[in-house]
């Protein structure tokens, strides 16, 4: 069977050779997987992290260089690469869209603008200026592919399919290529909608009937903003008429989707891997400020619509409101899965928390390698530098980093096997703040808690063990006496959630490691170290308790 998505537990899960399997993996920049010998330490950093997978561009340009001739040798390379450190990889197609724009498109896509045209935010021009933010007076010249051109799509659906035949025939046996993402964010910048006479016309017909009634059957799960356009519009007519405010981004959405399905469609026809998109998000903006019709969450029920061929729907998140965007990318049921995202502080603990809070089929940094180097400054404006949280300005430590993500890849099968139960869960200092006494007492505050059937988990991220403010706690239990607590930066006190037995006692607590799947006991934890039970540096116990009267 090749890897597929399948409900387990009813939560979606990435299944490989039959099993189920978390990517902890990481992004390499942009152009580091267009030569295998850069690949070479990259490669092995990403080992000493811990991560089992790489997320990596496999560009147009360089597998179809000339109209109908493919070169897949450095895809296969990188494959070979992967398998020798028994790795997988996910490939990012860079194909049409890359960042809203069409930088990856091969040279005789770039240069034939009458066969390929290019988007007009200005009427009649191939390139426009963009502002980039009102509150700075430049304009950046911009193009990009338009999302109707019919012969793009068209090519790009050919190119892509031949790449998944690749896959198939280098790698359906093996199956080290695990995913592959269908372009890079997509959408459109500088405007919420192409203007050219062709997407006038379109924008002033009706809007598909099986479309219009689609968007109307699922108001339930939409975004209060697209909602209420929906509801207050026509049940037919022109697309202003039928999604009034929202009609320039739904419109820009639907044809994005369509050619980014299409384009899915062909590779899966040939190699039926499961497929993302993946998406810059909004930040609140107003359209054509972020790349508008790519999958961001409010326009979800447009690409349902439009892409069936996608799987899932990936935020690349650098923005500081972590949880809020990973609850809006999982509040219809679908899996996390994070293919960028920073690498200040909160990098390691949302590994952490990615897995044992939302069940994550993957949860990768963007240019990993990075990790534990001052930030550049390009890597300050994208996470967020201007905000007062101390992590968010800190890069993270390599060797913390580290040693999370060697425990978690050990545990791995463990932990994919648990996704879907209440058996795995996870806090984190950034995430659950302790809930004020009421009294405004601080020592009364309550400290977040893990609920399992018979034991309560309370996590103090306050206090002498985690200056930094970063702590994160993940517990998976393994039955009503028994768990393995991996964190960091955290103090622990168990206690019994039994009401006909409400007090618990530790029996045992183990520190150790995980080699090859088995656990290696190091010390037994007692006395001093569990009458105060906590974790400074990234470590893993195994314990043992018992309820009673
Ligand atoms: C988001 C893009 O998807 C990546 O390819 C890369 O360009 C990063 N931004 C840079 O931070």
């Amino acid at each position: 069977m090749i890897p597929t998505i399948q409900k387990q537990n009813g939560h979606p899960v990435l299944m490989v050779g039959g099993k189920p399997f978390a990517l902890l993996a990481g992004e390499v920049h942009n152009s580091d997987s267009s030569s295998p010998a850069y690949m070479e330490t990259i490669w092995d950093i990403a080992a000493q992290l811990g991560m089992n997978a790489l997320l990596l561009p496999a560009t147009w340009e360089l597998i179809e260089p000339e109209e109908g001739r493919f070169d897949f040798s450095v895809p296969q390379a990188l494959i070979d690469q992967a398998r020798a450190r028994d790795m997988r990889i996910v490939f990012l197609w860079f194909g049409s869209w890359k960042n809203a724009e069409c930088m990856y498109a091969p040279a005789w896509v770039k240069q034939d603008l009458k066969r390929f045209p290019r988007a007009q935010i200005e009427k009649g021009r191939n390139k426009a200026g963009r502002q980039v933010s009102p509150t700075i007076p430049i304009k950046m010249p911009y193009t990009t592919l338009s999302y109707l051109g019919q012969a793009t799509r068209k090519a790009d659906a050919k190119a892509f399919a031949a790449f998944m035949g690749f896959l198939k025939d280098y790698d359906s046996e093996k199956q080290t290529v695990v995913a592959v993402q269908v372009e890079n964010e997509t959408g459109l910048l500088g405007a919420a909608r192409e203007v050219s006479d062709e997407a006038d016309a379109l924008f002033a017909a009706p809007v598909p009937a099986d479309f219009a009634a689609y968007m109307r059957a699922h108001t339930d799960t939409m975004t209060e903003e697209i909602r209420s356009a929906v509801l207050s519009g026509r049940e037919s007519g022109s697309w202003q008429e039928v999604f009034g405010e929202a009609a320039d981004e739904i419109f820009s959405a639907y044809h994005v989707a369509s050619f980014v399905n299409a384009v899915a469609q062909a590779g899966k026809a040939v190699y039926p891997l499961p497929m993302s998109a993946n998406c810059w998000l909004d930040k609140g903006g107003r359209p054509g400020s972020y790349p508008t019709g790519g999958p961001v969450s409010k326009v979800h029920e447009v690409w349902d619509f439009c892409a069936p061929n996608i799987d899932v729907y990936c935020p690349d998140i650098y923005v500081p409101q972590f949880k809020a965007v990973c609850d809006e990318f999982t509040r219809r049921g679908g899996a996390l899965f994070i293919p960028e995202s920073a690498t200040h502080s909160y990098c390691a603990p949302r590994l952490v928390y990615t897995v044992g809070h939302y069940h994550a089929m993957c949860y990768s940094p963007f240019g990993f390698d990075d990790i534990g180097k001052p930030f550049t400054a390009v890597q300050g404006f994208l996470f967020g530098m201007d905000v007062s949280d101390p992590a968010l300005k800190t890069p993270q430590r390599f060797e913390e980093y580290a040693a999370f993500g060697q425990i978690l890849r050990e545990m791995m099968p463990r932990l994919a096997a648990a996704y879907g139960t209440d058996r795995l869960q996870a806090v984190s200092a950034e995430t659950d703040p302790p809930v004020p006494a009421p009294d405004g007492n601080p020592y009364g505050a309550i400290p977040p808690t893990m609920d399992f059937r018979t034991f309560r988990l309370s996590v103090r991220f306050q206090g002498p063990m985690n200056p930094r403010g970063d702590g994160v706690c993940l517990c998976l239990a393994v039955s009503d006496t028994e768990c393995w607590v991996v964190g960091s930066a955290c103090g622990l006190s168990f206690l019994s959630a039994d009401p006909e037995k409400p007090n618990l006692d530790l029996l045992q607590v183990e520190e150790g490691r995980f080699e090859h799947g088995a656990w290696i006991p190091g010390r037994r934890l007692n006395g001093d170290e569990t009458a105060s039970l906590s974790l400074e540096a990234p470590a893993v116990l195994h314990v043992k308790f018992f309820t009673y009267e």
